[in-house]
Order: C-alpha cells, then structure tokens, then sequence
C-alpha cells in the first residue's frame, strides 16, 4: 500500500532505468539546492488552536479569477515521456480530474495541442524557455493561445545548465547513444525499457512543431542542452506581452529586488524557485525567502512557491507564510513513474487529504485563515534526504 509521496518515490526508483530516475532526481552538483528546499519545511512548526468548529473545511483556492481544488498546482517538468507514454496528457488529464492547474514545460513530450485535447477542461498553463532564435517562443506563445492556455511562466533561472554529473555520467544527450551501460541498464528494468520500445524515445515535439522538422534534432538538443538567449532581460517583459494576452508569471526568483524589479516590469506574478535544486547550487530555499519577499510585494503580484513540498502540510505551512500556491515538481512525477495516471492522481489526493487533516488540527477551516499567525519557527529542520 503506497501511503505517501515518498512511498511513490521508492516505487518510481524501482521502475525506471537509471538514466531516467538520474534525470527525474537528481540536481545541481551535490545536491545542496534540492535539499535546502525539502528541509526548509522542516524549519517550521504550527501553532494550532482548539475548539474551532472544523465541521466544514474546503481547501478551495482561488488563483485570480479561477477556483482551484487547493492551492497547489501541477509544475513544469521535462521530457516527462521518460517516465510514462503520454505523460503530458497524463499528467494534465489528472490535474484536471484533481481540478488543479498544470504547467505544460517548453521541453514537454507530447504537443501543446495533444495536452489541450487530453484535457479539455483543464487550467493549463505554459512554461516558456526563451532560446536564441526567439520565433520559438513567438510560436509557442501563439500556439498555447490558441490552445487556450491561461498563463505563461516564464522561466527565468536557466541562462545556461546547472552543473548535473549524474547526467555527464549517464552520457545523458541527445540523440541518445546506446552504450553498453545503458543496455544494462534497460535490462535490468524490462517494464520501463518494454513501455520505451513500444511507444518510442520520447521527443521535445514542441520545438519540432515550432521550428520545422529540418532544424528539429538540433533544436531540441539546443533546448535540452539550455542554449538560451542570455541577452534576455527584464525590458524583455514588454516583447512577451506583445505575444501573450494572458497572465505572465516569472519563475525563477529568490532575491527581493528582483521580485521588485518582477512587479515593477508588469509581472502579475512570480514563482519562488531554485529549480528544484538543478540548477544554482548553493542556492536558498525558496520557503526561506518566502516572508521576506511576501512583505515587499506581497500586496502587488501572487507568489507561487516551488521545489521540496511533499506533504499537504507543507503547502499549509507555505500558504501561511504568504504563497498563493505551491507547485509541485518531482511529487506528482513520482506516482506518474510508478503508476501512470493513477499514479499521479493518488499522489495529489494524498497530499489533498493531508492539507484537510492539517487544516482541522490547526483549526482552520479555509485557506484564506492561514496566515503567519498559523505557524512558528522550530529551530529544528527536516531529516535530510536519502
Ligand atoms: C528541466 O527544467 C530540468 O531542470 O531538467
């Protein structure tokens, strides 16, 4: 019986190859970043109160004009055709059911097109990756409108790869190249390696789409390698609203004056992120510059938190110290490479009823009560990971 997140993840380690739990887990050189934001959570206790008629309790959430199921939303990921066929549509149809919203990654697997039609009901968003050759990102933008995706995030922490030695180890490129290394690999895991051969190596087909097939290989291990436009710079804000009619969202921040400088730009919101430790290494927990940044811009742009909430706890104590919501990365990944689409619906369930059983034990009953006065720091921080 898989009871929590890290239930999934011991299942989704035991399924995949190598090469794709190396891709799905790993980070920044010694993984500092990525532990610095799952034991940042443990920097924080509740202080509950009693007797509070917890008869009704809702998780709702209204992210701007939507109502979403609870503040969570489904994050931007990529290449998640390495951990199920389909996975974008997966992931979306899932979302969706859970009535959460779900970031659709430039590097996604499947089409923009492909996601809406798996989910037609779906809030999808769109992460965007602006690469050298901006005509990508113009298609994109006007592709997601089209498709009637509702926000672009702008993913702004990628002007060139962390450094990741597990996917230098792993030759981890594409195209891919068979070694000896990876046969061994796709042997010892024949459920993973039987669903690859079946359905294929998956593609960024988003590039592919927007470039034209003649350019696509090269292109997409442009995208996969981060050849991005380093001269991108906040004036640039003006050129996305030029393309994109829809909420624009800067993902990547962990410093108040940029946060300043996001609002002052015209940002209508930002995305507290290390990116779940993959890139910067060394880098802050993006919870721990959360009450800081919430009192600067708090009042003027919705900041969304991401990388390390594994519990429903977590998003509770992340909406207390002032996020809108808390995207969520590698946790719905792992029931994705351990379940596929049930998989992933009972990862957001389960983290579903553990934000409602933390609700009633705090004593309150909606989102919209949790505020700083719902949590105290506790000196103490979360066992490190394994
Ligand atoms: C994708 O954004 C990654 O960090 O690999």
């Amino acid at each position: 019986m898989l009871a929590c997140v890290d239930d999934y993840r011991r299942a989704a380690r035991a399924r995949l190859a190598r090469i794709a739990w190396d891709y799905l887990e790993g980070a920044a050189e010694d993984g500092d970043s990525m532990r610095a934001a799952r034991s940042s959570y443990g920097r924080w206790q509740f202080l509950p109160r009693v007797l509070a008629d917890v008869s009704d309790c809702s998780l709702s959430a209204s992210i701007w004009d939507r109502e979403s199921a609870a503040p969570m939303i489904v994050g931007p990921t990529g290449l998640n055709g390495l951990f199920w066929p389909k996975a974008d549509e997966v992931l979306a149809a899932a979302a969706a059911e859970a009535r959460l919203p779900f970031v659709v990654s430039t590097a996604a697997t499947s089409l923009l097109e492909d996601v809406r039609a798996a989910a037609p009901d779906a809030d999808l968003w769109l992460q965007l990756y602006v690469q050298r050759d901006r005509a990508i990102a113009e298609d994109m933008m006007r592709r997601a409108s089209e498709a009637m995706f509702s926000t672009l995030v702008l993913t702004v922490d990628t002007p060139v790869h962390g450094n990741r030695d597990h996917d230098v180890r792993n030759g981890f490129r594409l195209p891919l190249r068979p070694s000896a290394k990876l046969l061994l690999d796709c042997v010892r895991h024949p459920g993973w390696s039987c669903q690859m051969l079946r359905h294929g190596v998956p593609q960024l087909r988003n590039i592919a789409k927007s470039v034209g097939e003649a350019a696509n290989l090269d292109r997409q291990a442009a995208l996969l390698s981060r050849q991005m436009d380093l001269a991108l710079q906040w004036s640039d804000l003006a050129w996305i609203r030029r393309h994109w009619r829809g909420r624009v969202v800067v993902k990547g921040i962990l410093n108040a004056d940029d946060a300043i400088l996001a609002r002052d730009a015209g940002a209508d919101g930002i995305v507290l992120s290390n990116h779940g430790g993959r890139q910067l290494a060394s880098a802050p927990a993006p919870l721990d510059v959360l009450p800081e940044i919430h009192r600067l811009v708090g009042r003027d742009l919705r900041i969304f938190v991401d990388g390390g909430a594994r519990r429903g706890s977590d998003v509770v104590k992340a909406v207390s110290l002032g996020a809108t919501a808390v995207l969520l990365g590698r946790a719905p990944l792992y029931g994705l490479a351990a379940r596929g689409k049930g998989g992933v619906a009972h990862v957001l369930a389960l983290m579903k009823a553990e934000m409602n059983t933390t609700m009633m034990l705090l004593g309150r009953t909606r989102v919209d009560n949790l505020n700083r006065e719902c949590v105290q720091p506790s000196g103490a921080s979360l066992a490190e990971m394994d």
